[in-house]
């Protein structure tokens, strides 16, 4: 009989053990979703990201809480160093500290859109240099300084839709050679400073009704409804 219980609560043992190692947190649901394992823990009122999730997790949506900062190697302290994709929405976040994406180099999307960031975090990113999309939309950031993005060579898509942005510096978006796409629409831009400062390869495309967004290869449509003056003095294209 005694036999039997010990075997029964190694078994029981075993089982726990196996459990903490493929955790899941009670508030996150874990599961492999377009081929990619997600971590999904949105609209939790949570303030920190859950510890022991599976270092091997690819996707994680924590949007909808209150993290309020990003703090130091966070990233790292929580062993998520194989994340493609962050989904931080809705966070509340302030403050992102330059080492918070540290270990996150295989990083290709970041949303950390509808926070309460003022300043782009811009010493951060060269944590995270495969980024191919950001998305800054409806953050209070005010300028555009040089080189804010330097650090990111395969950013193809940067959203920086509905900020406070009135203020844009030369040079503000140099050494993104392969941006495609940059939407910059709903700021208080009156102006863009000269010729040289959007990414080279960028043509502009402004459609009439909708966001303004610059797209490579196409600078046939001119937008009428924007308000938005062009200093550039170019003779040609305010691009080239
Ligand atoms: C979220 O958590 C905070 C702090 O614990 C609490 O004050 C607040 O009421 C919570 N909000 C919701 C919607 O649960
Ligand atoms: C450029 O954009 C306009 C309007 O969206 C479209 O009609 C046109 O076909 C595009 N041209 C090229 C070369 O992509
Ligand atoms: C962009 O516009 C300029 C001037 O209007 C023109 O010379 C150039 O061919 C255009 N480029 C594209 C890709 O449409």
């Amino acid at each position: 009989m005694q036999l039997i219980w010990h075997i029964y609560s190694a078994i029981i043992l075993l089982h726990l053990a196996g459990e903490a190692t493929s955790s899941c947190s009670t508030y996150c649901s874990c599961k492999w979703k377009n081929g990619k394992q997600t971590v999904e823990c949105p609209n939790r009122n949570m303030s920190d990201i859950p510890d022991g999730l599976d270092s091997e997790t690819q996707v994680l949506d924590f949007s909808k809480n209150r993290v309020g900062k990003l703090t130091k190697d966070l990233f790292l302290k929580k062993q998520l160093i194989n994340l493609q994709r962050l989904y931080m929405s809705e966070c509340r976040i302030k403050a992102v500290h330059r080492d918070a994406f540290k270990g996150l180099s295989n990083l290709v999307e970041l949303d950390l859109s509808r926070n309460f960031i003022e300043t782009i975090p811009t010493g951060a990113w060269i944590n995270c240099p495969s980024v191919m999309r950001l998305s800054l939309n409806e953050n209070p950031i005010t300028t555009l300084k040089r080189l804010a993005f330097n650090h990111l060579p395969y950013l193809t898509a940067l959203e920086l839709s509905n900020c406070a942005v009135e203020d844009m510096e030369e040079d503000a978006f140099l050494g993104l050679h392969t941006l495609e796409r940059l939407t910059i629409d709903g700021n208080k831009l009156q102006t863009i400073p000269g010729r040289k400062t959007l990414p080279e390869n960028l043509k502009v495309r402004l459609p009439c009704h909708g966001p303004l967004l610059l797209v490579a290869g196409n600078n046939s449509t001119v937008d009428r409804t924007t308000g938005l003056r062009w200093s550039a003095k170019a003779t040609r294209s305010p691009f080239n």
